[in-house]
């Protein structure tokens, strides 16, 4: 007589592919029926959304339990978005809001706006609950990218109510600007800022909290590094020589600064020939991805150089918006949703 015991024996060394622990052990697994006539039903309720693993987990779960007397075995499909647990920090945690990702670079101009941008529309297609901080004060650009620069509305509660807009809530410090005045805000003023877009936004549940940071390892990404507790930062950077080291000063302030880095994702990448598809590189092919091995940081992909993602974001239409650049950003989007369940495991284990 087959039992639930003997599926969990079967199955006990079954690891999750990105976690590299087991199944069992990350609670993955759930509702494990054994019905009549050798039926068994489980769920698995994976930690990332729409995750490209899926089916190895299925083969290796159906390859373990090949021994066992079972005549119809149905698995179900959860995902249950985590964020981090457990442990003592000076930092801040925000109760409502899973996981916050920083997006930094070290120099301007390498599309870490519109990378920050496209991976929360890419997160939020997976059927999650998405927002956008544009915390550039200095020159943000969310507003035009996304079409708006309308005032926040305010909630009774005296909040500042995000745009909901492409499926995200966003809010811009360009939102809250009535001219195109620079700002020249010192430090501690920058320091108010950041908490008042934590504390006097009304957020509401979120599973990925995407925050666009001004270039550079200033103000802003010390007082967001320091002061809140961020799952990790993603590194944007280009292929050229210039923007790369650059990149990796960016890379090592937010390592000193204790925040764990989700990858690298290299934008401008390659040029593909309207007329054949043929991928140009001219910078060459590879780069970020060979120093994202010798600097041991995840690398999660390549979006390439296109004119007219210019001119789309020019005119408030993001590019993951439409099919022919969609890909691109949900495929970068997966990798990146599997290292912060990774990020979130190890920081499990080590508190
Ligand atoms: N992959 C790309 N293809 C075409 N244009 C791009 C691409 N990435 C960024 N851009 C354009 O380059 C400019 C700088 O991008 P932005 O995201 O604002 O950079 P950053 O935030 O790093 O300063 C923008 O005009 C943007 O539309
Ligand atoms: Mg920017």
């Amino acid at each position: 007589m087959l039992t639930e015991q003997d599926i969990l024996e079967a199955i006990k060394d079954v690891k999750d592919p990105e976690i590299g622990k087991p199944l069992l052990e990350l609670g993955m697994i759930r509702d494990i029926k054994v019905l009549d006539g050798g039926k068994v039903s489980l769920t698995v309720v994976l930690t990332t959304p729409a995750c490209p693993l899926k089916d190895t987990i299925k083969n290796d779960v159906t390859e373990h339990l090949k021994g066992l007397p079972i005549t119809v075995l149905d698995i179900q499909w959860n995902a249950q978005v985590t964020g981090r647990q457990g442990g003592v920090s000076q930092k801040k945690r925000l109760p409502n809001i899973k996981n916050v990702i920083a997006v930094g670079s070290g120099k301007g101009g390498v599309g870490k706006s519109m990378c920050a941008l496209n991976l929360a529309i890419a997160l939020s297609q997976m059927n999650v609950r998405v927002g956008l901080l544009d915390a550039d004060v200095y020159g943000p650009s969310v507003p035009k990218m996304v079409g708006s620069y309308a005032h926040p509305d305010i909630s009774p509660q005296k909040k500042l109510m995000p745009l909901n807009k492409h499926g995200l809530k966003i809010m811009s410090f360009g939102f809250l600007l009535s001219s195109e005045e620079p700002v020249i805000w010192r430090g501690p003023m920058l320091h108010g800022v950041i908490n008042q877009f934590f504390s006097d936004v009304d957020w509401g549940e979120l599973d990925y909290l995407v925050v666009d940071l001004p270039p550079g390892t200033g103000d802003i990404q010390l007082t967001l590094s320091t002061g809140y507790e961020l799952t990790g930062a993603v590194i944007v950077t280009t292929p050229q020589a210039v923007a790369s080291q650059i990149a990796y000063k960016g890379l090592r302030m937010f390592q000193k600064l204790g925040v764990p880095i989700l990858g690298i994702i290299e934008n401008m990448s390659f040029l593909a020939c309207p007329h054949c598809s043929e991928r140009v590189y001219p910078f060459g092919q590879g780069k970020t991805e060979e120093l994202a091995r010798n600097w041991t940081v995840p690398y999660l992909g390549e979006i390439p150089l296109v004119p007219e993602i210019s001119a789309l974001h020019d005119q408030g239409t993001p590019a993951a918006t439409l099919p022919t650049y969609q890909s691109y950003f949900l495929e970068t989007a997966r990798r990146l949703a599997g290292q912060i369940s990774v990020a979130n495991f190890n920081f499990t284990l080590q508190t």
